[in-house]
């Protein structure tokens, strides 16, 4: 799921063909028609499907559609690479622990939007960025991973969020990998065959 410019979405691109994450990108979603990660997709041959959020009637019904495009695509796993959308229950039930997110700040620190700005506007030393599982409240799941990057001075939006964005391509694949190395150990422990649950109709 991609927003914006899709630098993340493409680092996983090149993280799973260059074996660097057991994985395959299936396809990407995205809200804003013509972005730059869909761009990214049809120059990487990676199918594209566009629900703009402003076509939808509520939030829900929006995460009512990814999830039936996710499950069109019988996805394991579904990475918020830069969505700038709140998401509701109806996506995070549908894929209980496995809804992983990027955020680029060092969470707890600094939820929700303009993360380097709040970080700057706080006179932090270090930022960075979070790899998280996704629960209802906002930036808030289960940490994976996390990367520290130091603030400069000097440094203002766009220098601090290019240096959290090196850090960002680095760590998302890794964070992807360790929400599915925990799926794996879960079924090896004796948990029942997962498979995504029809989405709630209405
Ligand atoms: C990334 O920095 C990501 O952490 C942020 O959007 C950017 C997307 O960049 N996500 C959020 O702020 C979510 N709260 P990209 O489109 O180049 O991958």
């Amino acid at each position: 799921m991609a927003s914006g410019n899709g630098t993340n979405f493409e680092a996983l691109v090149h993280a799973c063909r260059s074996g660097a994450l057991n994985g395959r990108v299936e396809r990407l979603v995205v809200n804003n028609p013509g972005c730059g990660a869909a761009q990214r997709a049809e120059r990487l041959g990676i199918r594209c499907h566009t629900l703009d959020h402003r076509l939808q009637p509520s939030r829900e019904a929006l995460d009512r559609a990814l999830s039936e495009s996710f499950q069109d695509a019988q996805v394991d796993l579904v990475v918020m690479a830069g969505w700038m959308r709140i998401v509701t229950p109806v996506l995070i039930a549908a894929y209980p622990d496995r809804l992983v997110n990027i955020h680029p700040s060092l969470l707890p620190s600094f939820r929700g939007v303009d993360a380097v700005g709040q970080a700057l506007a706080a006179g932090v030393r270090l930022a960075g960025c979070t790899v998280h599982l996704v629960c209802e409240a906002v930036d808030s799941g289960r940490i994976l991973i996390q990367a520290a990057v130091p603030v400069l001075d000097g440094d203002d939006r766009a220098s601090l969020a290019a240096r959290i964005q090196v850090q960002e391509h680095r760590i998302l694949p890794l964070g992807v990998g360790i929400a599915a190395q925990r799926l794996r150990d879960r079924t090896a422990a004796g948990a029942a065959r997962w498979r995504p649950a029809d989405p709630p109709s209405g």
